[in-house]
């Protein structure tokens, strides 16, 4: 296999978002008289912020009418937003942009695939606005991550063949999202809950794309 395009999920791949996501939607389950603690927020991650509160909503086994589940929507993306608003260039993850760039100067295509809405704002405060070749966000999509829309899209931009390029995830739905397209798949998380990906790393920063093009051409 030779390596086309290289597709990054954001929230937990390029910076340490996720651990906002979580604690905002924590505090709305919270809020709502429940808990929610890091095993049952592996189910919320990767989904849309629609998909997260339907999942939410039942791991507290309540249920709103729509206009109440808008309202509290927009209650957990306004703590979420409070919670970023101070996000720079330290968000990002180990290794992540090393990584990019020496993909870019290698002449990789590299894109975003992620499923927020807030990503074009996290791209500015994190300073990489004009990194990736095509940026695929939430405000993109209809269909959320396990559905492979946000990479197709991104593949389709890039004009690569999704069955030589690479999608880094770190949510079970991102990494099922990847599969589901066609798209050879990098966990970057821990091995156990993301053993359906074909590696497992920690972050970018213990990968190189050497080691990546040897692996994937034995595979
Ligand atoms: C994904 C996160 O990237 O984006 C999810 O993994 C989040 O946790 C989703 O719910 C939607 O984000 P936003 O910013 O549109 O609410
Ligand atoms: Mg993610």
């Amino acid at each position: 296999m030779k390596i086309e395009g290289l597709l990054f999920d954001m929230d937990g791949v390029i910076c340490d978002s996720a651990k906002y996501h979580y604690l905002a939607w924590k505090k709305l389950a919270n809020h709502l008289g429940f808990d929610l603690d890091i095993h049952q927020n592996e189910h919320l991650k990767g989904l849309s912020r629609r998909e997260s509160i339907d999942a939410l909503l039942k791991i507290g086994d309540v249920s709103f009418l729509e206009d109440k589940i808008e309202e509290l929507m927009a209650l957990k993306n306004s703590w979420y937003l409070e919670l970023i608003k101070n996000m720079d260039e330290s968000d990002l993850l180990p290794g992540a942009l090393d990584f990019i760039n020496s993909a870019k100067k290698n002449g990789f295509k590299v894109a975003l695939g992620s499923s927020s809405k807030n990503a074009s704002a996290i791209l500015k405060y994190l300073n990489i606005e004009n990194l990736f070749d095509a940026v695929v966000d939430g405000t993109h999509v209809t269909n959320s991550k396990p559905h492979p829309e946000v990479f197709l899209l991104g593949a389709k931009m890039l004009g690569v063949n999704p069955k030589n390029s690479i999608v880094f995830e770190d949510a079970t739905s991102g990494v099922e999202a990847a599969l589901n397209g066609n798209f050879k798949c990098v966990g970057i998380g821990k091995k156990g809950t993301l053993h359906k990906a074909d590696i497992v790393v920690n972050n970018l920063g213990e990968i190189t794309l050497n080691q990546l093009e040897e692996f994937f051409q034995k595979a």
